[in-house]
């Protein structure tokens, strides 16, 4: 695996691979890797010849109040799951490489970054869009990869690639969960013993919701009794619960049958976890 942190040095690499006619994928990440990530690395080798890993903890994606600098940084162990698991390029560029002085270009999406995290995080999609345009004209992949737990996220992707002609396909790939159900998230890191334990009530909660609402429930009531659930479970704030059309993401107060997605982000002692479910 090579690890590159210089622009130029990664086009040089790039282009060899373009000459040589490969497929590249791209798997965009902050680092802190955990299974959810490998799974990444691991289904972009099915879709490509070569495999880059993006690791830059992205200071435009966090708000004023939010944790960038306790943000985990293990590039040393990332790096060693990453060869380990055959990737080619790991690119990891400084700050000042992505955003050099001077830097003034804003992305924003409108959409499907609306409501949700959102409303609860000011200017984050903003800040994802920003660098994954940035990321995508850097690598040039063919394909880029995206986890579904952030399944917002994936949609203002989805968006700003269709929006701005990038010529690559997007896949989301599913949620990968601890063997009790909780989905695996850097943040996890976070949370003591005890909010551990309390924090499966988030896939608990999704599940039967989920059911309830596939059952015909009413959704309004099954969304209450869910954010009930959750907050006697220990989660303090809740941000929202709520039932998504899975492609606009437009709020659904009825389930008509489409592809539907629950959303859910909410407070943990200080760690904000987020959770979806197909319903
Ligand atoms: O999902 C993440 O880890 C980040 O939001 C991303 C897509 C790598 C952009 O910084």
């Amino acid at each position: 695996m090579q690890t590159i942190n210089q622009l130029d040095a990664l086009r040089q690499h790039i282009s060899a691979l373009r000459d040589a006619k490969r497929r590249v994928a791209l798997v965009p990440t902050m680092g802190a890797l955990h299974g959810g990530h490998m799974a990444l690395a691991e289904e972009a080798r099915r879709h490509a010849d070569a495999v880059v890993v993006s690791i830059f903890v992205n200071p435009t994606q966090f708000g004023p109040n939010e944790d960038l600098d306790a943000y985990p940084r293990t590039m040393e162990r990332d790096a060693d799951l990453l060869r380990a698991a055959g990737v080619d390029i790991l690119w990891a560029p400084h700050a000042r490489t992505v955003y050099p002085p001077g830097f003034a270009t804003e992305v924003h999406v409108d959409g499907p970054s609306k409501g949700y995290c959102g409303a609860a995080r000011p200017g984050h999609f903003d800040g994802v869009a920003l660098v994954v345009a940035k990321l995508f004209n850097q690598v040039q992949p063919d394909v880029a990869l995206f986890g579904e737990k952030d399944f917002q996220q994936l949609a203002v992707i989805r968006q700003m690639a269709r929006d701005l002609d990038f010529a690559l396909d997007i896949l989301g790939v599913p949620i990968v969960r601890d063997a009790d159900g909780l989905a695996l998230s850097s943040r996890n890191a976070y949370l003591t013993v005890d909010e551990r334990a309390a924090a499966l009530a988030l896939p608990v909660a999704l599940a039967r919701a989920a059911a309830q609402i596939r059952a015909g429930d009413d959704v309004a009531q099954s969304l209450a009794g869910a954010t009930a659930d959750i907050r006697a479970a220990g989660f303090a704030r809740v941000d929202y619960f709520a039932l998504a059309d899975a492609v606009t993401l437009e709020e659904l107060h009825m389930f008509d049958g489409r592809p539907a997605r629950l959303l859910v982000a909410a407070k943990m002692g200080k760690t904000r976890l987020i959770d979806n479910l197909a319903v």
